[in-house]
């Protein structure tokens, strides 16, 4: 069996489109969405993924902030950055770029956004109500691969998925999103990690796989079921004859014999997180100011 490519490009394109339409109704509703993102200190990667969404924001009628706070700066000067956007009625969503200088509290700075305009969906009480069932965001990487996972044509209803990963930002929103008892939930997930016992077991067992890992090429066709849908989250940098390039968490050669359908690293999750981002902006924006936002991402 050869895989069918699941194209996270062709499936993010869709979503931008519905996020312009939607941007140009609230325009002409006389509200400008916006997004302020916050760069503390000057990371090359993390400055990558900030200019990635201002040009993101700019390419769907999403007015973008770019705030940036020194990285030696004391940690009060970002709390005051983020205090100042969310008194700001004109910002409608915030997201603090992580990580942070270790002068920061991470845990801190997640709880200082406003939750209504806490665009990532990382708010204490955004993830306690995407575990009540009651969604406000849910995080962008999740919400993009449940979105592959439906265009894919994966009923979850009563699907064996396993997540590796347990990560707050990945993984664990995730397995809860796909347990709840909704459309695109009602799966039984098992989630793995790194003192998981014989994980390829569980692999094996299981209709959909998403790895979460940030270990190179962990999954392997090996540890896959016949037909089994695989999303690849994992970014991960590596040298190859002599190259820098980039794999997934799944070795996709191998993968992709014994697959059903399969996410590419690039061109799989990685713009769904970006497209995601987008559609929770739109929303916050609609929220904040009360209008209708008529936009379902799954
Ligand atoms: N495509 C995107 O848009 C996107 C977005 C976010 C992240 N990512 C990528 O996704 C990957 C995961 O990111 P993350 O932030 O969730 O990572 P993370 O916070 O480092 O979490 C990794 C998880 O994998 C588990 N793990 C590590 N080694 C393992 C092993 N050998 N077997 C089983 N589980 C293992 C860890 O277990 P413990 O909990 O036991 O340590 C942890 O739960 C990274 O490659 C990251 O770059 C991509």
């Amino acid at each position: 069996m050869t895989a069918d490519i699941i194209d996270g490009d062709a499936v993010a394109d869709a979503v931008r489109d519905d996020v312009a339409t939607t941007a140009e109704s609230l325009s002409a509703a006389g509200v400008e969405p916006t997004l302020a993102t916050v760069l503390m200190g000057s990371d090359p990667a993390s400055e990558t993924y900030v200019s990635l969404k201002q040009d993101d924001c700019a390419e769907v009628g999403i007015e973008a902030r770019d705030v940036r706070i020194d990285g030696d700066a004391p940690a009060s000067e970002l709390y005051d950055a983020v205090a100042e956007l969310n008194d700001d009625p004109d910002v409608h969503g915030v997201l603090v770029q992580q990580p942070l200088p270790d002068q920061v509290d991470d845990d801190e700075v997640v709880r200082a956004v406003d939750p209504r305009k806490d665009v990532d969906g990382f708010h204490p009480e955004n993830l306690g109500r995407l575990v009540r069932g009651n969604a406000r965001y849910v995080p962008c990487t999740p919400l993009g691969v449940q979105r592959l996972l439906a265009e894919a044509g994966v009923d979850t209803a009563g699907a064996d998925v396993v997540v590796v990963g347990r990560s707050t930002i990945v993984g664990k929103p995730l397995a809860t999103r796909l347990t709840t008892k909704n459309d695109s939930g009602n799966a039984t997930v098992t989630v793995c990690h790194s003192r998981t016992d014989d994980l390829a077991a569980k692999t094996r067992a299981a209709d959909v796989v998403v790895a979460a890992v940030g270990v190179p090429e962990l999954v392997d066709g090996s540890m896959l079921a016949e037909g089994a849908v695989v999303v690849d989250v994992g970014i991960n940098r590596v040298e190859r004859d002599g190259e820098s390039t980039l794999v997934g968490d799944v070795d996709y050669e191998s993968a992709r014999e014994v697959a059903g359908a399969i996410t590419p690293v690039p061109g799989g999750v990685g713009p769904m997180t970006r497209a995601m981002l987008l559609v929770n902006t739109v929303r916050a924006a609609g929220l904040v100011e009360g209008v209708d936002v008529a936009l379902e991402a799954v």
